[in-house]
């Protein structure tokens, strides 16, 4: 029961990893973290009313030269470890706006296929082998480039294994748990498993924990909303649908236990580093991506056999190709052959690394994108963020050159490596944390800036009060529906919904130690062009064609980050709402309660916890009165005292000795899914405790839960 209801909050709680997927997205709708579901242009001017310094930022974005950075980005191979040169580039990108821009090197586990087949052989003896990579497009220039990337995942396991095989919906636990019911024996044989719903590489982890000896995942059309071929939509290059031969490469570590370097888990990777195993954190099992077109003939070949799509009646289960039953088989005779064997090694990754002193050198933000992507392109994942980078950088460089220095030092990472599983970023992290512990205001994530119109974010509760009002000042492309501002879209998108953080792209490191934290990006709806996820088709081709022609999408989205952190850095005062964030501890809680009512303990008491959001809301209260009087006086003494706690309070979330079971995931107000890795469980220890059946040490999380919670509102007591 727990299960059922805390599915509903993973699927409200979407953090995707370079994906924002639509279906998630709106099935999420219902649930309302925080105070901000707003009535729909309350407060909003038209054109909006900019100051003087909002005004040279914001003119500063120029579709051109963001085309000509997403062109640089998108035509060499940059996958992490392969290409110092375009780190670099960027590093003198912003030297050249002026900021001082360094390479940060670490050297990190990588892993590559080094062959890789996957053959079906039907009870006839007939074949059908898979193409690991997309087919070459006239229309689309690198999609030929003899270098580009083939499909694979990293972290996979290898060998060589030759088995029947089995149908397993979206491979949850509970998909598994039908076929098990249902006397469908597992062990011994290979998993194919949709896309759908939850984190790769929990998919395969569950196969492997099932006893199964590989693991496939295919792309099913069911994730394209209205725009497939079957509703009469033309294939991408010709139209808006999917590419049938389209592949989403992907990482499938366990990515709910840990983040980045999986050989130095919780220690910053240096040449002499002392280096753990990866098995705890990796599969052992051969797992493989497939295209759709090569998904058929094996579905095909289950067809009559096992378990049919209405008995298991699964979420997901039932896929988009309308002449595909979705039978789990075996089909007795019909066998796959993954022949699948990959090289691990140590190899170096370069973080760029971009600093502006500012004039009180202990507040530092730090805003960031990765630049590595899984193919050639990567003109949506996560190179949409790199070109707004370094248009961003260019904003900035104005306010420079007009002698303009911030209060706080901004930081820009471009992470390297995040694909494999954010070890650009967290080792930067691990290798900095006293510093950041003791200065970091804030984090500004930017993945997938642009993979489509619908503009969405995730964030901690001080944050994001601040960030809609941004969003009101940045007008919104025409082309893509009658949206006035970026803010306009935003709240079609979601409604006024904002997920908490969970993992899947560079901010969780900075989150998970304390530090305030948001993700920004904008994706394709259901009506939207099918963005080819972490596919070849991800490129500059398909970008200026379908996804965002005319490259305005990019500035908008680069306008409000510039706005983000121009104030953050900037304002005399942190711009946080601190009752805000005491509104959306208090709705999480509700979410805690009812998975605690529906489970099996539901007499556990959250007393501890509850009290302590009292606490906590009666300090963010007492604060954000005397900031605004701060203010009003401009006293700058309590100013600095304000400012410091602002900056320190979410320091009291972060779990000393890490979450139960995963010591790199340590803030106790919310951390991925255990059985989810993309998505966000609020309250994660206690509601991990609860799930695993552990009454105990359920109870032992609630007390350290609001023992941290408290620590927190005491870091914002001000006097006695
Ligand atoms: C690195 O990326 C740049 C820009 O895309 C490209 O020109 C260059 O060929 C790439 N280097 C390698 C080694 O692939
Ligand atoms: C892989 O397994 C198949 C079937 O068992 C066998 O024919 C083939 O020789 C094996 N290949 C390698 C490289 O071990
Ligand atoms: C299918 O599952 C839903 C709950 O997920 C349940 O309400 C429904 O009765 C089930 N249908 C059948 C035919 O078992
Ligand atoms: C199902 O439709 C696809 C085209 O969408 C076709 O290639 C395939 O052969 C069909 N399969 C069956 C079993 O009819
Ligand atoms: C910025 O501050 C750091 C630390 O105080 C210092 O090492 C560095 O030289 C400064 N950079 C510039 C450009 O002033
Ligand atoms: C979003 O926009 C669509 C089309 O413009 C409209 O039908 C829908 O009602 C809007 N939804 C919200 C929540 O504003
Ligand atoms: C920039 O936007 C204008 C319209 O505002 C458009 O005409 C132009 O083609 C765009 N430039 C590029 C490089 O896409
Ligand atoms: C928790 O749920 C119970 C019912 O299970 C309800 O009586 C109580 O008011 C809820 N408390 C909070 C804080 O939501
Ligand atoms: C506030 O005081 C500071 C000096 O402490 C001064 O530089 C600044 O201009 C004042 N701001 C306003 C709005 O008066
Ligand atoms: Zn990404």
């Amino acid at each position: 029961m727990a299960r059922i209801l805390s599915s509903l909050v993973l699927l409200g709680a979407l953090a995707y990893a370079c994906q924002r997927d639509w279906d998630a997205l709106h099935r999420r709708a219902h649930l309302h973290h925080g105070h901000n579901k707003h009535a729909k242009r309350a407060s909003i001017e038209y054109p909006p009313a900019l100051t003087e310094v909002e005004s040279i930022l914001v003119n500063s974005f120029d579709n051109k030269s963001i085309s000509d950075w997403s062109y640089y980005y998108t035509h060499g191979d940059h996958l992490g470890s392969h290409n110092k040169t375009m780190a670099e580039w960027t590093a003198q990108k912003w030297r050249d706006a002026g900021f001082d821009a360094h390479l940060a090197e670490y050297p990190i586990y990588v892993t590559y296929p080094k062959h890789s087949s996957l053959t079906l052989i039907r009870p006839d003896g007939t074949t059908h082998e898979a193409n690991m990579n997309e087919d070459v497009l006239e229309e689309d220039d690198t999609s030929s480039y003899p270098n580009r990337i083939p499909a694979f995942h990293a972290m996979s396991g290898s060998g060589n294994v030759t088995a029947e095989y089995i149908y397993v919906g979206r491979g949850t636990r509970a998909d598994f748990k039908v076929l098990k019911d249902a006397g469908i024996e597992l062990e011994g044989k290979i998993a194919l498993a949709n896309y759908g719903g939850i984190y790769r590489g929990t998919k395969v982890h569950n196969a492997q924990d099932n006893g199964m000896v590989g693991c496939i995942i295919f792309t099913d059309p069911q994730d394209d909303g209205e725009i497939t071929e079957e509703n009469g939509y033309l294939a991408y290059p010709d139209g808006p649908a999917r590419n049938p031969s389209s592949i989403q490469r992907g990482s499938v570590r366990f990515s709910s236990l840990y983040s980045g370097d999986p050989t130095t888990v919780g220690w910053a990777s240096a040449a002499d580093s002392p280096r753990g195993d990866v098995s705890d954190y990796n599969p052992s099992i051969p797992s493989m991506p497939l295209s759709m077109k090569d998904a058929l003939p094996l579905l095909e070949a289950l067809q009559g056999n096992g378990v049919t799509a209405k008995e298991a009646n699964r979420s997901g289960w039932a896929g988009g190709f309308s002449n595909i039953t979705y039978d789990s088989g075996p089909a007795p005779g019909a066998v796959v052959n993954m022949n699948h064997f990959m090289n691990g090694w140590i190899a170096p990754v370069w973080d760029v690394i971009g600093v502006i002193n500012g004039t009180s050198p202990d507040e530092v933000v730090v805003v960031g994108n990765h630049r590595d992507a899984w193919v050639i392109g990567g003109a949506a994942d996560p190179n949409s963020g790199s070109a707004i980078m370094i248009e961003l950088a260019n904003a900035f460089g104005k306010l420079l050159a007009k002698g303009w220095k911030p209060k706080r030092t901004i930081i820009l990472g471009s992470w390297d490596a995040e694909e494999f599983g954010l070890q650009g970023s967290t080792e930067w992290v691990e290798s900095h944390l006293p510093w950041l512990t003791t200065t970091a205001v804030a984090y500004l994530n930017m993945d997938v800036g642009v993979s489509g119109p619908r503009v969405d974010f995730s964030g901690s509760g001080e944050i994001q009060s601040f960030v809609i009002e941004q969003m009101k000042k940045v007008l919104f492309p025409e082309g893509w529906g009658e949206f006035e501002t970026v803010y306009d879209m935003w709240f079609n998108t979601t409604e006024g919904t904002i997920s908490p953080l969970g993992s899947g792209s560079d901010y969780a490191a900075f989150y998970q130690n304390g530090i305030a934290a948001i993700d920004i990006g904008a994706s394709n709806g259901k009506t939207d062009p099918i963005y080819h996820y972490h596919s070849n088709y991800d490129s500059y081709a398909w970008m200026s064609k379908f996804g965002d022609p005319g490259f305005r999408l990019h500035a908008a989205m680069g306008q409000v980050l510039s706005l983000i952190l121009y104030h953050i850095a900037d304002d005399a005062l942190i711009p946080w709402d601190m009752p805000n964030a005491a509104t959306v501890l208090q709705a999480y809680l509700s979410e805690l309660n009812d998975t605690v009512a529906d489970s099996d303990f539901p007499d556990l008491d959250l007393t501890p916890i509850s009290s302590a959001i009292d606490e906590f809301t009666e300090q963010a209260s007492r604060i954000s009165t005397i900031a605004q009087q701060a203010i009003g006086f401009n006293d700058s003494v309590i100013l600095a005292v304000v400012n410091s706690k602002f900056r320190d309070f979410a320091r009291g979330f972060a779990s000393a000795g890490g979450l139960p079971g995963r010591e790199t995931f340590k803030n106790v107000v919310s951390a991925p899914g255990i059985d989810n890795g993309y998505g966000a469980d609020v309250f994660p220890a206690v509601t991990d405790k609860i799930n695993a059946g552990e009454k105990e040490e359920a109870v032992a999380w609630i007390e350290k839960t609001g023992k941290a919670v408290r620590r927190a509102a005491e870091i914002l007591k001000v006097g006695s």
